[in-house]
């Protein structure tokens, strides 16, 4: 799979999340990482709150990821893992310092790892002072804890807030972003990860599902879909693979994070990457999406 870059690491054009995973059991969740690793989606992403409220509970996602780590450490070797921590229900969010630091720390522990290679804040905290959250991403660096830094869900007015008061650079934003969810191509979240070279890890590529699935919201979601399937057709694939390859084609380091729990999904996914989907392609989804031709 084509490379590109996340801080100071390599990973594959394309990568893995574990948002639906936490109900797996050990060598469920074992074959679907092994089948993303080796389908060359390097960057597995999770977050503690994943398995909130299914029976495993907060922490259920990173530590069924820690099991199969614990039984194959040369996995570790093989990926950039990345985790989320700041959701705490029902406050609902803390980027206060100690609460950060105590969040990675047990994240550490459930993934059974010595260091996490990117720690996101999952959401913004409105009320935790953005020196005080920087001073604590600052802190798990400088501990070694963590390798790199990211957000998650910001305006590009917080992220650059963040960005004032941290020493390290911000690597990546976490936004959703999708051919049925393309805000990030006009909020300026994709332009601010072209000025500073950070990635744009994009979550929910598949419109979570619904671009599949069929189960579309609306007329422009619809107009979406129809698109899609007719450059679908055209290059010989699938709706899936044509919609990550939307969002691929923007100019930005856009890395969509898949969620399919499906082993065969996860290898058929990577063919994504090397799709010829045109600029021509890339602006029929834009317009079918804002219903009027670019000017
Ligand atoms: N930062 C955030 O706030 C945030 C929020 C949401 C997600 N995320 C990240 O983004 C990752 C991906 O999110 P997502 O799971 O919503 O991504 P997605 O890839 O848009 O959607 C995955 C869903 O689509 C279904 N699907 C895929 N291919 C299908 C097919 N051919 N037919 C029928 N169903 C199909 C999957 O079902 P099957 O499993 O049955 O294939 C799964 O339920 C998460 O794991 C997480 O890492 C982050």
């Amino acid at each position: 799979m084509r490379q590109t870059r996340l801080g100071s690491f390599t990973i594959g054009a394309i990568a893995y999340g574990c948002w639906r995973f936490a109900g797996s059991t050990p060598a469920e969740a074992q074959e679907k990482i092994e089948t993303a690793l080796d389908a060359g989606m390097t960057l597995i992403d999770t977050a503690d709150i994943y398995g909130y409220g299914e029976p495993c509970g907060f922490g259920g996602a990173e530590a069924v990821l820690g099991e199969v780590l614990a039984a194959s450490p040369d996995l570790r070797d093989r990926m950039v893992l990345a985790t989320k921590g700041g959701i705490i229900p029902p406050r609902p969010y803390d980027s206060g310092s100690d609460y950060l630091i105590s969040a990675a720390e047990a994240s550490l522990k459930r993934l059974r790892v010595e260091q996490i290679d990117l720690y996101q804040i999952h959401r913004p905290d409105l009320t935790a002072p953005v020196a005080e959250t920087a001073n604590a991403l600052d802190t798990l660096i400088a501990s070694g804890k963590v390798k790199h830094v990211g957000v998650s869900n910001f305006t590009v007015a917080q992220t650059r807030a963040l960005q004032a008061h941290l020493s390290a650079p911000l690597v990546s934003t976490q936004p959703e972003f999708s051919a049925v969810h393309q805000d990030p191509v006009t909020d300026g979240t994709l332009d601010w990860c072209s000025e500073t070279g950070a990635a744009c890890l994009a979550w929910s590529p598949l419109g979570g599902g619904r671009l599949v699935t069929r189960d579309l919201r609306d007329e422009r979601e619809r107009r979406v879909h129809a698109i899609l399937a007719r450059i679908a057709e055209r290059l010989g694939t699938d709706i899936s693979n044509a919609a990550l390859a939307f969002i691929l084609k923007h100019q930005a380091n856009v890395v969509p994070i898949i969620g399919t729990q499906t082993p065969a999904r996860i290898r058929a996914s990577a063919a994504a990457a090397g799709l010829d989907f045109t600029a021509r392609d890339f602006y029929d989804i834009v317009e079918a999406w804002r219903g009027v031709p670019m000017p």
